[in-house]
């Protein structure tokens, strides 16, 4: 028996199977239904997402022998002689190599001649973009009086080739790329149907290779099923397609989140060997922290990240190290990593650089600290040296700017909560504890009400354990504190040589 490839096997031969594209094929069965053909439809869009199994469905549908359908019989004469493509009726030109004006010719001679059982004659042109400039004026001509038993459909990747006045008499469908879940979803059925076993994860690894195309989706795995047969396991589809595994991505970024320098050189080194494209392994790293700061802020990752399960639960337990300020700075850093990268003559230094740099993040210092240090250095007892002037601003900025990171993020958590805190004063942030302090009162008894839900959206957004002490307050203590606070602050801008652009600390109420 011979083996047929499955994007043949598998292709839609009625509109409900296609995957996808359903803004095309519902449009096509009410024209069908109301007879409403029109005379020359543009297909365009990516490669491999249905724009030839829709034409032939089509071609299908106004041929059928119990049509014009919106479901042909696939049982009649013409439904099987397109199914097997060699229906007189229904002709496929392929315009990347029948691109000049006396290929045109020969279809307007054709055209005149009615249909031999069908009622239609279909032309299928596909990439007509490659057509002259001479073709598409031949077809131009066509396309003003078209005979009534002519339909034509043409197929582009690139529409924006097509003249103007091609565009204007043709009914035009933009094919979409089909979804990564879509995707799988299908390979699963396929598998299942063929007796193929494969796991989820590796359904996943062709999926996500494809970039939309099903027909992709389908080649992959005939190339999977060819090199491991019908038992495919996970190291089968990275062996056969040549794909770096995936597991590299985790580990290199818990390296770096654990600031183990070698291990990240160790993990980039087998990246580089391995022959991977450093630019697309940074492109996969970003997706990655990105990914990221999904499963750590959404409620329900699972529908945002095509991602098998365990992968998921891998990157929750990741992202759950780290604080959502510091993935942020991460991604930040690695989109600067991934240009240096591309101009780089040393892509792999370029990753290196990047990563470790990345590794070696300090925890973001709070305001406080900061205030703190220089509170020292003002009565003589400092131990720190002060950082560099066109540093100062950054640094002074970062508190405060943490601060009002944390009350957006528990704006979105948990708002009453965040309105709440907006009127309470920040008077320290200083490793695991936040103090804030609140005029004894209404907005008081409510925070401390709420101290554990407060503690644990900081210890979601920090990524360790955090405690709120919250202090009441009355206005003189506080006016004394604000005098401190100002002095410290003067003092911060001597020795940064700043200025102070605007003052966000807010008043008792
Ligand atoms: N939307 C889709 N739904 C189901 N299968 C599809 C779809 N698009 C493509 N395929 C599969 O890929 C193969 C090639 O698709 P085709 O329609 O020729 O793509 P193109 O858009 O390049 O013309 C089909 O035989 C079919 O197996
Ligand atoms: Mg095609
Ligand atoms: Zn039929």
């Amino acid at each position: 028996m011979s083996y047929l490839v499955l994007a043949r096997k598998w292709r839609p031969t009625v509109f409900e199977n296609v995957i996808g594209q359903g803004h095309v094929t519902t449009t096509l069965k009410n024209a069908i239904a109301g007879k409403k053909i029109a005379h020359a439809y543009i297909f365009s869009g990516p490669r491999g997402v249905g724009k030839t199994t829709i034409a032939r469905i089509l071609a299908k549908a106004l041929n059928c022998a119990k049509g014009p359908t919106p479901s042909p019989c696939n049982e009649c004469q013409s439904c099987k002689e397109i199914t097997g493509n060699i229906s007189v009726d229904v002709i496929e030109i392929d315009g990347a190599s029948n691109t000049s004006v006396d290929n045109v010719r020969e279809i307007r001679e054709n055209i005149k001649y009615l249909p031999s059982h069908g009622r239609y004659r279909v032309y299928i042109i596909d990439e007509v973009h490659m057509l002259s400039n001479q073709a598409f004026n031949a077809l131009l001509k066509t396309l003003e009086e078209p005979p009534a038993h002519a339909i034509f459909i043409f197929a582009t990747t690139e529409s924006h080739k097509i003249p103007a006045t091609i565009l204007s008499r043709c009914q035009r469908f933009d094919f979409k790329r089909i979804s990564l879940k879509e995707i799988q979803n299908h390979l699963k059925v396929v598998a299942e149907a063929e007796g193929i076993s494969l796991t989820e994860k590796s359904i996943y690894l062709i999926a996500r290779e494809v970039d939309g195309s099903m027909r992709d989706a389908h080649s992959l795995l005939d190339q999977v099923i060819a090199f491991a047969g019908n038992d495919v396991k996970e190291t089968d589809v990275v062996e056969a397609l040549g794909l770096m595994d995936r597991a590299l991505l985790f580990q290199l970024s818990e390296a770096a989140i654990d600031k183990n320098g070698q291990e990240c050189l160790k993990l980039i080194e087998k990246v580089y060997n391995f022959g991977y494209d450093l630019k697309k392994f940074c492109q996969d790293f970003l997706e990655h922290i990105r990914d990221m700061v999904i499963a750590k802020t959404v409620k329900e990752p699972r529908g945002v990240l095509d991602l098998p399960d365990s992968e998921i639960e891998d990157l929750k337990r990741l992202a759950n190290k780290v604080g959502l300020l510091d993935l942020h700075l991460v991604f930040t850093l690695l989109s600067k990593g991934y240009e240096d990268i591309s101009r780089s003559p040393s892509p792999r230094y370029a990753l290196e650089m990047a990563i470790l740099k990345i590794a070696h993040l300090e925890n973001l210092q709070s305001i406080s600290a900061i205030l703190e240090s220089l509170d020292k250095q003002g009565s003589g007892k400092s131990e720190v040296r002060p950082a560099p002037a066109e540093l100062a601003p950054a640094v002074v900025s970062r508190g405060s700017e943490q601060w009002s990171s944390l009350l957006n993020f528990i704006k979105k958590e948990k708002p009453p909560l965040a309105s709440h805190l907006e009127i309470a004063n920040l008077v320290s942030m200083d490793g695991g504890v936040i103090s804030i302090s609140v005029k004894n009162g209404p907005y008081f008894a409510y925070l401390s009400e709420n101290k554990k839900v407060m503690e644990q959206l900081c210890n979601d957004f920090f990524g360790k354990g955090m405690t709120v002490d919250i202090k009441a307050d009355d206005s003189a203590g506080s006016s004394l504190k604000q005098k401190e606070d100002d002095k410290i602050i003067k003092e911060a801008v001597k020795v940064f040589g700043g200025r102070i652009a605007e003052d966000r600390r807010r008043v008792n109420v």
